[in-house]
């Protein structure tokens, strides 16, 4: 985290500190999430910067003792970058890393014509009634948060195709990959916005409440119905791109600051070192725009009677 805000919010935050103004900055106001993300972590790791470093030396020298342990033979992989330093993220690797397509058209709209159609365009309108309500425009929070719902889709889905496969015998026409890659995208998305906003106690239990009861959802969901599960969740990113483009309206009406984007965002959608908040929004509702392509296709295969192994998966499709 601190690595984070050493990229421009550190820097302000010292400043402020310096100036007896730490306390201010940290004061809630209708952004209270955002501004507490942003600075009042950073105001807690400025205040304690001698400490932290050593605390975080002794660590280093902890862990350096672990790993020379290497019974098994396997050593923990060390990658370099193009330029030679050495790759910092073991989440993910340099060639898992990509340059979002943002020229994907955001206003595509499947036009909900059957009954289940319909049913899952309201189910995903009366969801977004409560979630309005919740975060009313504190968009910084509500794109954390709601990235914790739209990861399970792919999981649920890529494991149920998973079994299928197993049971039946049969090959995927490479879905469960491409399920997969949705939900672990949806969770960098996630690991992105926690660098920048903190949840507060009470939406961590809302998550643990809301992830308990969607996956099971979303699971008998599938089982019953894939063709609705997958137009729900098209439905869902259709809405997450809207919500991103309000993000984008606040951002440039300066409600929000446009803070430098956070380092593992530069790394993960291969942004120039100079990027900000805005372009970060950017990338992320662009993969929103290609999650909504691919779910509506996944259902649109159900409902021209074909399994989705009988169509090739959109691989690599972010
Ligand atoms: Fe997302
Ligand atoms: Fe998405």
């Amino acid at each position: 985290m601190m690595m984070m805000m050493g990229r421009g919010g550190a820097n302000r935050v010292a400043v402020l500190v310096a100036k007896g103004l730490g306390s201010e900055v940290g004061a809630p106001n209708k952004w209270d999430c955002w501004v507490r993300g942003v600075y009042g972590g950073a105001v807690r790791n400025g205040s304690t910067l001698a400490v932290s470093e050593n605390n975080n030396n002794k660590e280093n020298v902890v862990k350096e003792e672990k790993e020379v342990m290497s019974y098994w033979g396997i050593k923990p992989s060390k990658i370099n970058k193009e330029d030679g330093t050495e790759w910092k993220w073991n989440c993910f690797r340099p060639w898992e890393t990509y340059k979002a397509d943002v020229s994907i058209d955001l206003k595509k709209h499947h036009a909900p014509v059957t009954f289940l159609d319909k049913m899952a365009f309201w189910t995903v309108k009366i969801l977004r009634y409560p979630t309005d309500l919740f975060f009313q425009r504190r968009y910084g929070c509500r794109a954390m948060m709601l990235e914790t719902v739209a990861a399970v889709p792919g999981m649920v889905a890529g494991m149920l195709l998973h079994f299928k496969s197993l049971r039946r015998f049969e090959h995927s026409g490479g879905w469960i990959k491409a399920l997969l890659e949705e939900a672990e995208n949806e969770r960098m998305h996630l690991m992105t916005f926690m660098e920048v906003a903190k949840p507060r106690w009470y939406e961590r239990a809302l998550v643990i409440t809301v992830q308990g009861v969607f996956f099971n959802a979303y699971f008998l969901g599938y089982l019953i119905s894939p063709k609705f599960a997958h137009r729900m969740v098209g439905y869902l990113e259709e809405e997450a791109i809207h919500s991103y483009t309000e993000f984008l309206k606040e951002l440039d009406k300066g409600n929000i600051e446009n803070v430098p984007a956070p380092a593992i965002a530069l790394d993960y959608w291969q942004l120039p070192p100079e990027s900000t908040l805005r372009d970060v929004v950017m990338v992320v509702r662009a993969d929103e725009a290609h999650h909504r392509d691919v779910n509506h296709f996944a259902s649109d295969i159900h409902y021209q009677g074909h399994e989705l192994r009988e169509a090739a998966a959109p691989i690599g499709y972010h």
